[in-house]
């Protein structure tokens, strides 16, 4: 058998106790797999008298990042401290060190995605990122390796699982969203910071991970447009429900043509309504589930746990096999990710992208009300496709919601049409709006 890989763990929280936990309860299992043993040769924790679910080998713990990076027996650093200035350092240290990195952090590569790889790439090393992406769901390899031989066309994944844990548990539970939040974070899935979650710029990052993947794009933070379920209404979840459809913070990219003739992707999070019998619909408390469309295999979906500490875990050493085998660094040089040989794609706002919508307005309930809303829909080309307004009695002196669905319209077009009704005075507060899936 080979030379064992040694591996060296900097953060050692949930995920990182559930890294060492598999690789110290199934050396055999993973060395079957390998062709060489996994053995972990030093960690790096914040806080060593913390308790952990695992118990580390006494001689490994240490709180100097440094000493993992600079441990001649380490071949692997696994990066698990989370956020983008001492991550940051830590993966450029080990590069720079000549260690392979691995690495669940999508924070840091949406934002220093170029400046890793290029550091990994002049080094000669490999940085390996399946956890960054949907926690146990094996989305990275599907898109780059899997389905390499298609150009992906679109992607609509829930990426979030804490939010998708309080949207099922506001819409089934009928929790309220503070209880669901405080008990996503029990569970271990939320982030340290649980805002972002809820303000949909975890989903975000994960979105700008795969728009590089399927479309060689590497999104500015500013260019993926974000709405999060921390402004959610409960009262949306019902009317929604109550006309088929179930919420679902969605992190989407489309592709279309451009206006010149070129490629052009647009990437989106936002709660979006989708019929209950679209399989995302479906997917409920913290798993995740991303459909890709791709030009030669049609639609594939992939569903699981998207967060927490073994499904995380799962995939991170899943990541550690690949470097053993070898198989990781030939991916790595081949795929040239973040290396501005785009696949010809720009990103573009979402203003061209065609959808139906949710409405809610808040409208006095008096004569002509109806009229005016229903004109600007329709000097913008938009057409209905329902209205609500339940009953509010004769003597309703309080502004009533008004639901419309629309039939397909031009994103912008049917802001236009937003901008206009706000402007109105029988309209009490902003409109409330979602896209619609199928
Ligand atoms: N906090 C993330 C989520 C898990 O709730 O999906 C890690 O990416």
């Amino acid at each position: 058998m080979a030379e064992p890989l040694g591996i060296g763990l900097v953060g050692c929280g949930t995920v990182g106790a559930g890294v060492a936990q598999i690789l110290l309860n199934h050396p055999d299992r993973l060395a079957a797999r390998a062709g060489r043993r996994l053995e972990l040769r030093r960690i790096a924790v914040r806080d060593a008298a913390r308790p952990r679910p695992v118990t580390l080998p006494a001689g490994l713990v240490g709180t100097d990042p440094r000493a993992v990076l600079t441990d001649p027996t380490v071949d692997v650093v696994v990066e698990l401290v989370g956020g983008t200035t001492v991550a940051r350092t830590v993966v450029l240290d080990a590069l720079a060190a000549g260690k392979h990195v691995v690495t669940a952090n999508k924070a840091l590569l949406a934002e220093a995605g170029a400046e890793v790889f290029e550091a990994a790439r002049a080094a000669g090393r490999a940085v390996c990122f399946e956890a960054a992406v949907a926690g146990g769901v094996p989305i990275i390899r599907a898109l780059g390796e899997s389905l390499a031989a298609n150009q992906v066309t679109a992607i609509q994944g829930i990426l979030n699982g804490t939010s998708n844990f309080i949207l099922t548990s506001m819409a089934e539970g009928g929790m309220t969203y503070p209880a669901a939040l405080a008990e996503a974070q029990r569970l271990g899935y939320a982030e340290a910071d649980p805002t972002l979650d809820v303000d949909g710029s975890d989903a975000a990052h994960k979105l700008a991970v795969l728009a590089q993947i399927a479309f060689g794009v590497a999104a500015r933070p500013d260019q993926i447009e974000r709405h999060g379920i921390d402004t959610l209404d409960a009262q949306d979840i019902r009317f929604a429900s109550e006309l088929g459809y179930t919420i679902k913070l969605l992190a989407e990219a489309w592709t279309g043509a451009s206006r010149d003739g070129g490629r052009e992707v647009a990437l989106h999070v936002a709660p979006v309504l989708l019929r209950h019998t679209n399989l995302l619909a479906q997917v409920r408390g913290a798993f995740n589930a991303i459909s890709v469309h791709g030009d030669v295999v049609g639609e594939t979906l992939y569903q699981g746990p998207g967060a927490g500490m073994m499904p995380t875990a799962s995939s991170v050493v899943a990541d550690l096999i690949d470097l053993a085998v070898g198989r990781a660094q030939a991916t790595f040089a081949a795929a040239r990710l973040w290396s501005r040989e785009g696949k010809g794609f720009v990103v573009e706002p979402v203003e061209r992208v065609r959808s139906r919508f949710y409405l809610r307005l808040t409208v006095a309930d008096r004569p002509g009300v109806l009229a005016d809303i229903t004109r600007i829909l329709a000097d913008e080309g938009i057409s209905i496709s329902s209205v609500v307004q339940h009953e509010a009695g004769e003597a309703a002196k309080e502004p009533v919601p008004l639901v419309i669905l629309t039939h397909t319209a031009e994103t912008g077009r049917f802001r236009t049409a937003l901008r206009k009704m706000a402007a109105l005075p029988t309209v009490a507060a902003p409109p409330v709006s979602y896209s619609m899936g199928d």
